[in-house]
């Protein structure tokens, strides 16, 4: 099982560099990609009914910033104090200086909650959380996310998608097959023992047919420890949401987004044209989502 204490020290590390320019890198007009993701969010809770809103992980509020013309009272929580700094900053800024945000984690009952103060949340999200969790973890902090909100209150939690890698054909591909499909210590044990020695060299032969130095590993920009030298899993789907179901979830729907029309590293070929068709692709019921969209959102309600 994974130190909890330290995992949050190295995550927090990675983030406390990032308060600054998050939301110019993943929701600004500058981003790679828009944020197809948070506009979907930003639907299903209109949809839904929402009116008091847990953002559970807010960073520096990139998502109130995102629906601020919206007529949903936010609130929100972080792990990392500069991004809890940064969020304050934010709302105080555009005008939302009466949301609560405090420091926390979501592998703690007592974050949920404002120190010191009840809020009746309506809806909770949970948005580039999930990926830093230890898996032990999962099912309790999507248990944790229920019981922040009302009975039948909305639920969103986004992670990303493991089932991604059977369309990558690089380093996540070889992951996906090597340590979550092929069970390597069954095939060991049902070989011969001709079978086992050549056994031994099919790691390497699968490594062989995957681009093994895609994507680029994200480092830290100052010496911390970057995006990919920290926990950041990514999520089968379908695990996730029956954990969910066990968290006292119903309803859940799985929605996929950030699709793209070509494996990600053919991009930079036609990077114009990837991004369009990457776009029109954008259907978060479409199947295909299943292998071609790199994140996925559980929604549901909570039950009662
Ligand atoms: C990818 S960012 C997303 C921020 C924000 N939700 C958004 O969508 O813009 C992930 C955030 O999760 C926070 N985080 C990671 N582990 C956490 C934990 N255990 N409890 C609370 N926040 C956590 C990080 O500090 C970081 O701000």
């Amino acid at each position: 099982m994974a130190d909890k204490a330290h995992v949050e020290r190295a995550i927090a590390a990675c983030y406390a560099t990032w308060a600054d320019d998050y939301y110019d890198n993943y929701y600004g007009p500058a981003a790679a990609y828009p944020p197809v993701h948070a506009d979907l969010v930003l639907r299903t809770l209109l949809e839904g009914g929402a009116r008091c809103l847990l953002d559970a992980g807010c960073g520096p509020a990139s998502f109130l910033r995102h629906m601020a013309h919206a007529p949903i009272a936010w609130h929100g929580f972080d792990l990392t104090p500069e991004m809890v700094a940064r969020a304050r900053a934010l709302a105080t800024e555009i005008g939302r200086g009466d949301a609560e945000i405090w420091v926390g984690s979501v592998l703690d009952d007592g974050a949920f909650r404002p120190p010191g103060r009840d809020i009746a949340f309506d809806s909770a999200i949970l948005i580039g959380v999930l990926p830093h969790i230890p898996a032990e973890e999962d099912e309790q902090v999507l248990h944790r996310l229920a019981g922040a909100v009302t009975p039948g209150g909305l639920l969103i939690a986004e992670a990303r998608n493991a089932l991604f890698g059977l369309f990558t054909l690089n380093r996540p591909s070889f992951e996906l097959f090597a340590e979550r499909l092929v069970d390597w210590p069954a095939l060991a044990a049902a070989a011969s023992d001709a079978e086992r020695a050549a056994l031994d060299g099919l790691r390497e032969a699968l490594a062989a047919r995957f681009r093994m130095d895609l994507p680029p590993v994200r480092t830290g920009k100052a010496g911390e420890p970057g995006y990919d030298q920290v926990l950041s899993r990514a999520h089968v789907p379908f695990e996730l949401a029956e954990a969910a179901r066990r968290a006292g979830w119903t309803d859940v729907e799985i929605l996929y987004t950030h699709f793209h029309a070509l494996p990600p590293m053919f991009e930079r070929v036609v990077p114009d044209l990837f991004r369009r068709a990457s776009l029109a692709m954008e259907n978060p019921r479409d199947w295909r989502g299943m292998v071609m969209a790199s994140s996925f959102h559980l929604v549901g309600r909570r039950q009662g």
